[in-house]
This record gives structure tokens, C-alpha cells and sequence, in this order.
């Protein structure tokens, strides 16, 4: 299937979400700021995105729906869902640590996904995915890491921040892993994390509480880069759960491992 129109208009409304980002870095007043809830914030630049990234796609494509982290929707008839994350890194952002980025996808009505980009403003890149073309960066064909040495290899994962009965299980996964590499990054941006994994800057990926628009985008790249996307449960349909894990053919099956056992009865318990 042709996604020719679906990927020029996401990139269109990533890159017009974009401008309004670098335009308001370092910008923001504290009444722009909001805690939707204790430690996670949203803020009037995460707004703005949203209503531009939307309002270029329901433009495009009436009868598709919406599934965006701020809340806009759009219940359309064609059984295809865009997920959004207007603004993924939104405490980076206010903070003026500069790693952000936004993430669309699709998804089709059998649930696959057929197209995502991410777009991180700062550095002007542009990671590109359609079902069954590979994944790109600004154009240029990228693929997964082949490094098949612990001792080389780059980790990135998302700390625990707001709930906490899963900390022991983090940590527990975070020694094993901090043996098994050269090193870990935690960037604070899952799409970015994804890209990076898909790009093979990063050898792998780990985060056990995400929602759909923070890796909808990032795990097709993953996987048409040739990675792998599952659960901490091994399980590839990645919308069951909140749990990520992405990696190489040899990264991905020693992070999966770790997983198991650290984190095997929470996931038992609720699809984690
Ligand atoms: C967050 C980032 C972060 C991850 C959090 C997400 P937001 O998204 O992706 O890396 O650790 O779990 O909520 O709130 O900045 O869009
Ligand atoms: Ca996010
Ligand atoms: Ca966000």
C-alpha cells in the first residue's frame, strides 16, 4: 500500500510542529506550565503542537481517527488511527535540555502500523517509516546496530519517575545491564529512543511504563530498520502492553531475558 500522502503530510505537520518548538525554547512562562497530575507536565507549547499536527491531518484525512497524548479526537469511519505525541521530552523541554522531538503514526485498521515519523527539531532530523519500505533519516536508509559485543554496546532506557512499585525490578534489570555494556543514556525522550535504536546509535531500548504515543512511531522504525519490538512478556503486539523493549537479533534476546526475570510477575499481573 502506497503511503506516499500519509508520510509527506506527518512530516508536514512534524516539521510545522517543530517551528513552533524551537520558537518557544527557553521561552516558556511558569503559568504555561501545567502538572496534569504530580511529575508530568504539559505545557501551552504541547497544546499548540497538538492543534497544528491535528488539524493538517484531519484536513488530509477526515475519516481517520485520532489518538493524541493532550486529548484531541476525531472519531473517523475508516478504521485508521493516528497516534500523536505533540511533544515527546516535555520536561526536557522545559527545562531547555535540548532533546525533544514529535511522533505520528498510523495505524491500520487490522492494527498494523503503516506509517511513523520522528522528528527531533533542534538537530533538523527526520526519521521516516512506511510498512514495508525501511526506515530512513533525512532520506538516507538506516539500520540497526550489528555490534555483537556487550562491552560495546550503547543502552538507552526510561528511569522510573512517578510510580514506584516497579523501582526494585528497574534497578534490579539496571545493574545486569550496566554489567552487560559499555554504557546506558536515558534522554528522556522514548520516541528519540526509538529512532536512535532504529538509527543504531543506540544498541537497544528498555522503558517499562509508556503509553502508545510515546513509541507508536518509534517501533515501526525499530522494526523496518530490522529490530525488534516486543513487551518485557515477548510479546510483539505492543499495544497490549506499556512495556517496551527494542533491540538488535543479539541486544534484543539479552534484554529480554533481564526482563523476564526482574520484571516476570508484575508483567503476569498486569500486562505490563
Ligand atoms: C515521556 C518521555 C520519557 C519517558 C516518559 C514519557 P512526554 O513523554 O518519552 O522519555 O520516560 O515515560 O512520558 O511526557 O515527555 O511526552
Ligand atoms: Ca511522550
Ligand atoms: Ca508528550
Amino acid at each position: 500500500m502506497d503511503m506516499n500522502k500519509e508520510l509527506d503530510t506527518a512530516i508536514q505537520a512534524a516539521e510545522a510542529a517543530g517551528a513552533i518548538t524551537l520558537s518557544r525554547l527557553g521561552e516558556l512562562s511558569n503559568p504555561e506550565i501545567y502538572a496534569k497530575e504530580p511529575k508530568d507536565f504539559v505545557t501551552e507549547v504541547d497544546r499548540q503542537c497538538e492543534a497544528t499536527i491535528t488539524s493538517i491531518i484531519i484536513s488530509a484525512f477526515p475519516d481517520d481517527s485520532l489518538l493524541c497524548e493532550e486529548g484531541t479526537l476525531n472519531e473517523g469511519t475508516s478504521g485508521r488511527t493516528w497516534i500523536i505525541d505533540p511533544l515527546d521530552g516535555t520536561l526536557n523541554f522545559i527545562h531547555s535540555f535540548p532533546v525533544f522531538a514529535i511522533s505520528i503514526a498510523l495505524r491500520g485498521a487490522d492494527g498494523d502500523l503503516l506509517a511513523g515519523v520522528v522528528y527531533q527539531p533542534i538537530l533538523r532530523e527526520l526519521f521516516t517509516a512506511a510498512k514495508g519500505m525501511g526506515a530512513y533519516l533525512n532520506g538516507e536508509r538506516i539500520s540497526i546496530s550489528d555490534r555483537d559485543s556487550k562491552e560495546s554496546f550503547l543502552i538507552a532506557t526510561g528511569l522510573p519517575f512517578k510510580e514506584y512499585h516497579y523501582l526494585d525490578s528497574y534497578v534490579g534489570m539496571l545493574k545486569e545491564v550496566i554489567r552487560d555494556s559499555a554504557g546506558i543514556r536515558r534522554a528522556g525522550s522514548a520516541s528519540i529512543d526509538l529512532a536512535y535504536t532504529a538509527a543504531g546509535r543506540f544498541d537497544g531500548f528498555w522503558e517499562y511504563r509508556l503509553y502508545p504515543w510515546d513509541f507508536a512511531a518509534g517501533v515501526l522504525l525499530v522494526r523496518e530498520a530490522g529490530g525488534i519490538v516486543t513487551g518485557f512478556d515477548g510479546n510483539s503486539d505492543v499495544f497490549r502492553h506499556h512495556s517496551i523493549l527494542a533491540g538488535s537479533s543479539i541486544t534484543h534476546p539479552m534484554l529480554l531475558d533481564k526482563a523476564q526475570r526482574h520484571f516476570g510477575d508484575l508483567v503476569g499481573q498486569s500486562a505490563g
